[in-house]
């Protein structure tokens, strides 16, 4: 396999581009927003500088890996050499559809669709395709560059032969996949987000405070980050989306999302994104100060 499609330049779909045009495949980076594109380039660019002055890139290899991406806004154009297409953009059912329906229409017959959603059932996606088992999730965790992990999903109709194909494409890219099945959350966010919405649960009960419970998980249980800083960094508004996935999904109140989680994404605090959640980020500061409202 050579020729790769990203669809979606956002977050996850700049990184997506990264490591497969690192890893020599020749990608085509599609967004509706030229923006978006352009601010892609640079983001990839930037990190792989940092790559560079870390020395596990040299010059030359990036300026390879860099030329191996060409942007696109048309997707018919972005998608016509495609043998695998991973789609990263908004994670909306409704825009995932209508993508799919198109990648279906003009991507080669027997191309690859993969989606890096992180909570929308991946049959339900294939069911709008003709090609359903050639459907697959491929969940890569943010940032796409530093962590090791894809989460490949089976949808109800993927056949083996996908799923194998992907699996090591995965390990072509020097990441470490691991084969699930398409239940809601799959296994990384049915796991995590249940984690994060107890540990709000925690705070808005009195349990304790915002830095005490991440303390708690960061030395106790030996996580890199509090569940609280991590909401965060994912955005209090994609955990809500998720927590409701798994709570319409499974029918089963534990899921119910936090109240506080509720009003603080109707009050537009949705973490580092727009600068507040649990904690305060000021740009050009690494450090994170817990919001005056939990103190
Ligand atoms: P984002 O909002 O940063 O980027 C989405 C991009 O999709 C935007 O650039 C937007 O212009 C583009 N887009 C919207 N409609 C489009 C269309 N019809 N055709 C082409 N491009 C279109 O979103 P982000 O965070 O990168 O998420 C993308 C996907 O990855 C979602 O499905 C999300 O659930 C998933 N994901 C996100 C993670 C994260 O930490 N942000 C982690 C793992 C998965």
């Amino acid at each position: 396999m050579k020729q790769i499609s990203v669809i979606g330049a956002g977050t996850m779909g700049n990184g997506i581009a990264h490591v497969f045009a690192q890893a020599g495949f020749s990608v085509n980076l599609v967004d509706v927003h030229y923006s978006q594109l352009e601010k892609a380039i640079a983001t990839i660019g930037k990190n792989m500088d940092r790559q560079v002055a870390k020395g596990t890139l040299t010059e030359e290899q990036k300026q390879t890996a860099l030329k191996n991406i060409t942007i696109k806004t048309d997707l018919i154009e972005g998608i016509q050499n495609a043998e695998l297409v991973v789609e990263a953009a908004t994670e909306n059912v409704n825009l995932k559809l209508d993508i799919f329906q198109q990648l279906d229409k003009y991507a080669p017959q027997g191309c690859i669709l993969a989606t890096n959603t992180s909570s929308i059932s991946i049959t339900k996606i294939a069911a709008v395709t003709n090609r359903p088992q050639r459907v697959i999730g491929m969940h890569f965790m943010n940032p796409v560059p530093v962590m090791k992990l894809v989460e490949i999903i089976n949808g109800y109709a993927t056949i083996k032969e996908v799923t194998a194909t992907i699996v090591e494409l995965s390990k072509q890219l020097g990441k470490i996949p691991c084969v699930v099945n398409d239940y809601p959350g799959f296994i990384a966010n049915r796991i995590l987000m249940p984690m994060i919405n107890e540990a709000i649960y925690s705070l808005y009960e009195g349990v304790a405070g915002v830095e005490e419970i991440d303390t708690v998980m960061k030395l106790g249980m030996a996580h890199p980050m509090g569940p609280l800083q991590l909401a965060d960094f994912i955005g209090l508004d994609v955990c809500l989306a998720i927590l409701r996935v798994l709570q319409d999904g499974f029918g089963n109140p534990k899921y119910a999302p936090c109240p506080l989680l509720v009003n603080m994404v109707t009050a537009g605090k949705l973490g580092v994104k727009s600068g507040e959640g649990f904690y305060v980020y000021t740009a050009g500061s690494k450090e994170a100060k817990v919001s005056e409202r939990f103190l």
